[in-house]
């Protein structure tokens, strides 16, 4: 479908329940939900999808006085290291070519990030990403660049390929189509999020990326601004899904400026998908996007039903449905 009907049917949508006011989108109740000035309860931990074990690591750190990155690259670990995740890390999905290559990326709330993209051997991108960060005078190390730099690190070169994911590869062979699958194990890229006692900000992202891309294809998730996006003074956000719709709109950068800009994180989260879906449509795709405010408040919304994210305030966490744009 053209962009041009695309945006006739998102308007014809909106127009039932909302109206478009100079480039802003007002609900039908009226006006946007503005964050208001309460606070709420510190720590917190969230992460995308039920990424439960990862959020109770990051959140046992964080609450027993640890610090957020560690928190954070911890409970990243774990899907990382899990082979029956198949779209983080250790187990997760090949190229198309058999090629098992890793993004990820972490920001701090003095605003450092790091960064590795099309990384290969490497269990733990979030870490090389964390090194990148806190060693190197850059943001991004990609490829074979990565790779040389995480065993300059101390990192060790593994097999990422399972015998599980080398049968599917031959599965998808057959008929070779490339088409990502909404919600692709209820689990795709972990995204987390988390604030401090002191109200500090930061985040992670890794993935394998989507199964069977093209060989050099990265997504989102390594993208400061795409994939993840902290500022210490407003809030920070990070996604999942399709990243090619997130590039596009470097929606977790939006999602930090519509906080800014006074909406709350939930309505911010909404509105960045309202703007994939108002340019791309989106119909056929999945992105969800989770986001925390500088006062603790938080939310989540997605393109498509079936999105869900954890949530850890306290020592059990919440499991979330997302709200989202096309039931
Ligand atoms: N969101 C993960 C990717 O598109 O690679």
């Amino acid at each position: 479908m053209s962009r041009t009907n695309n945006r006739r049917r998102f308007i014809k949508k909106l127009s039932a329940s909302s109206m478009i006011f100079g480039g802003a989108l007002f609900s039908s109740c009226g006006s946007l939900k503005k964050a208001t000035n309460k606070e709420y309860k510190k720590p917190l931990v969230i992460s995308t999808w039920n990424n439960h074990e990862a959020n109770q690591m990051a959140w046992d750190i964080l609450n027993s006085g640890g610090a957020i990155l560690d928190a954070i690259e911890k409970g990243i670990h774990i899907p990382e290291n899990n082979p029956n995740d198949t779209s983080v890390g250790y187990g997760g999905r090949p190229d198309r070519d058999g090629f098992v290559t890793l993004d990820a990326c972490m920001m701090d709330h003095l605003g450092n990030a790091g960064s590795v993209t099309f990384m290969s051997g490497f269990k733990n991108p979030i870490s090389v990403a964390r090194k990148v960060m806190e060693e190197t005078p850059h943001v991004i190390l990609s490829g074979i660049g990565a790779e040389e730099f995480a065993i300059n690190q101390g990192f060790k070169r593994e097999n990422l390929l399972t015998s599980d994911s080398e049968k599917a590869l031959e599965e998808w062979k057959v008929k070779s189509k490339y088409a990502p699958v909404i919600n692709s194990e209820r689990h795709d890229t972990i995204g987390m999020i988390a604030i401090d006692r002191q109200g500090n900000l930061s985040g992670g992202c890794s993935t394998s990326g989507l199964a069977y891309k093209m060989r050099g294809r990265v997504g989102d998730s390594p993208i400061i601004g795409a994939g993840l996006f902290v500022d210490n003074d407003i809030g920070a956000a990070t996604a999942t899904g399709l990243g090619e719709l997130v590039l596009k709109t470097l929606g977790t950068f939006l999602v930090v400026e519509f906080m800014r800009s006074g909406l709350t994180p939930q309505e911010a989260c909404k509105r960045a998908v309202l703007r994939i879906a108002d340019k791309y449509g989106g119909k056929d795709n999945q992105v969800g996007f989770i986001a925390i405010a500088k006062n603790g408040d938080y939310g989540g919304y997605s393109l498509q039903k079936g999105f869900q994210y954890i949530v850890h305030n306290s020592d059990k966490g919440v499991l979330f449905n997302s709200a989202s744009f096309y039931s």
